[in-house]
């Protein structure tokens, strides 16, 4: 049995009817259409469904959707402002930090609250920050450098 449950993401409100083990990773790929944030190991090892719920970066597809109601919900999609990149986004790809980029959606946003908590994180605090996020690919040099990019940038 479905139930109509209403969802934030990127600032507006979707009304959805989902199950109550529907995972936020599910409902904002398949009923919110944001097929930004990735499906990778659905346990909560890689990171690559990393979304922002209040601010917070969240593995979702270890979250409910029902749980997910009067939260404010931020994908991938809605880190750019008025058509323009947020700046971990143009640091990634001056840095080369992606490549296949199918974990680069849970890297930006994990990177971006680590840039709104601390504006100047050391790579240690880089490293830790990203701990929670698996790439394959780029043997994440080039995402660190991104990282600090965007650090300047953004001071
Ligand atoms: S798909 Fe959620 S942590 Fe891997
Ligand atoms: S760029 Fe391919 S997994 Fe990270």
């Amino acid at each position: 049995m479905k139930k109509i449950i209403t969802l934030n993401v990127n600032g507006n409100d979707y009304e959805i009817a989902v199950r109550d083990n529907r995972t936020l990773l599910e409902a904002i790929r398949e009923e919110c259409n944001f097929t930004g944030t990735k499906q990778g190991c659905d346990v909560g090892d890689c990171g690559s469904c990393m979304v922002l719920i209040d601010d917070i970066p969240i593995q979702s597809c270890l979250t409910l959707a029902v749980s997910s109601q009067g939260k404010k919900i931020v994908t991938v999609e809605g880190l750019a402002k008025n058509g323009e990149p947020h700046p971990v986004q143009k640091a990634f790809d001056d840095c080369g930090g992606a490549q296949c980029g199918f974990c680069t959606p849970g890297f930006l946003i994990t990177s971006k609250n680590l840039l709104d908590q601390n504006t100047n994180p050391s790579v240690d605090e880089i490293k830790d920050a990203l701990s929670g996020n698996l790439c394959r690919c780029t043997g994440y040099t080039k995402i660190i450098e991104a990282v600090q990019v965007a650090s300047k940038a953004l001071n």
